[in-house]
């Protein structure tokens, strides 16, 4: 298919562009900033140039990934986020509703499914996020704006029959936690990839699959993460002492932890479940904690992508909108 991918020159796009060629696409990239996947340098909030777009490439669907997301918060206004987040999915889905297209992507985050008190993890279990998780109280402008922007992709499948699949991903960025400190980045990488992280080569891949069953599926909401090996009756433990849990499922953990000077999580408070997508996309992310481990056991590299120094196009372009 001729496809329109937004956020071209990201993170993501750098790995879903690749992979949408090798399986014969054709992929217009659009960003605000210059990119080897990009070929539009604008903005999806200037419809103009989105309707120009659609006309002038034949585009037959779009992938929305482009964004500003949490860490841009610290260096956008927050109608900024309204700007691209909010208008630019509404130009999209217009533009993509008034040419017929029969399947829309928009790459979401699981981010709007944590609320103060999911994030704080103060209660007595670890919480189970899937799909029917809410009420939903996104607590920054990044997971109000995406929220909106989900809204506005079922409106437009009520509306106009176009089949979406919103892909509510968990976390893949290559730079450190910029909030988390506590333990070293490819520590609380691999940490993650117990309850909520997967890799972006696995995100790349989801979106793949919902692009190919997104017309037979309608409009359809996923959780991305790789697989658990958790069952939601080990929530308290988790809480509680989730060392001893993971001894449970993973018994070489520990030793593999200790041999490279990492912690294992004391306590987990929540757990993305990527059920759903396994069940209705027949994705199951390749890369999990067990892989982790089997890397450490065998001396190899890590599989999951740690780079310190990874800076958002958008920052360097510094003009979101
Ligand atoms: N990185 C993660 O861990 C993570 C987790 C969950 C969801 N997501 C989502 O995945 C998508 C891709 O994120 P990423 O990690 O590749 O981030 P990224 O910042 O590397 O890429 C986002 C791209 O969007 C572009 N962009 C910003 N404003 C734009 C505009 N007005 N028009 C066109 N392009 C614009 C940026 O220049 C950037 O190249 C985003 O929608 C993000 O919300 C990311």
């Amino acid at each position: 298919m001729r496809l329109l991918l937004t956020g071209s020159s990201g993170w993501l796009a750098r790995f879903l562009a690749t992979r949408l060629r090798a399986s014969g696409h054709d992929v217009l990239g659009i960003d605000v900033v210059p990119g080897a996947n990009t070929d539009i340098i604008g903005s999806v909030a200037d419809r103009l140039l989105i309707d120009r777009t659609f006309g002038d490439y034949g585009i037959e669907a779009v992938i929305h990934a482009g964004a500003l997301h949490k860490p841009d918060i610290a260096r956008f206004a927050a109608q900024a986020f309204i700007d691209v987040n909010v208008t630019g999915t509404l130009n999209l889905l217009e533009a993509a509703a008034e040419a017929g297209h029969d399947r829309f992507l928009f790459t979401s985050t699981t981010s709007l499914m944590i609320t103060d008190a999911i994030r704080d993890e103060a209660g007595p279990s670890a919480i189970w996020l899937d799909e029917d998780f809410g009420p939903l109280a996104p607590r920054n402008i990044y997971g109000v704006t995406k929220l909106a922007a989900e809204g506005l992709c079922r409106l437009y499948h009520r509306d106009h029959g176009l089949a979406c699949m919103i892909l509510r991903t968990g976390r893949f960025f290559p730079e450190d936690d910029d909030t988390i400190d506590a333990l070293d980045g490819p520590n609380l990488k691999a940490n993650e990839f117990l309850n909520r992280r997967l890799t972006v080569e696995d995100a790349a891949e989801a979106h793949l699959l919902a692009l190919d069953r997104a017309p037979a599926l309608g409009c359809e909401t996923f959780v991305l993460s790789a697989p658990i090996a958790f069952a939601r009756g080990d929530g308290p433990a988790l809480k509680q002492d989730a060392a001893a849990v993971i001894a449970r499922y993973y018994p070489e953990a520990a030793d593999l932890y200790a041999a490279r000077g990492w912690r294992l999580p004391a306590s987990i408070g929540r757990i993305y479940d990527p059920g759903r997508a396994e069940r209705l996309l027949g994705f199951r992310a390749r890369t999990d904690f067990g892989s982790i481990l089997a890397a450490l056991r065998d001396g190899r590299p890590l599989p999951f992508a740690h780079d310190p120094g990874y800076v958002s196009p958008v920052t360097r372009g510094a003009r979101p909108v």
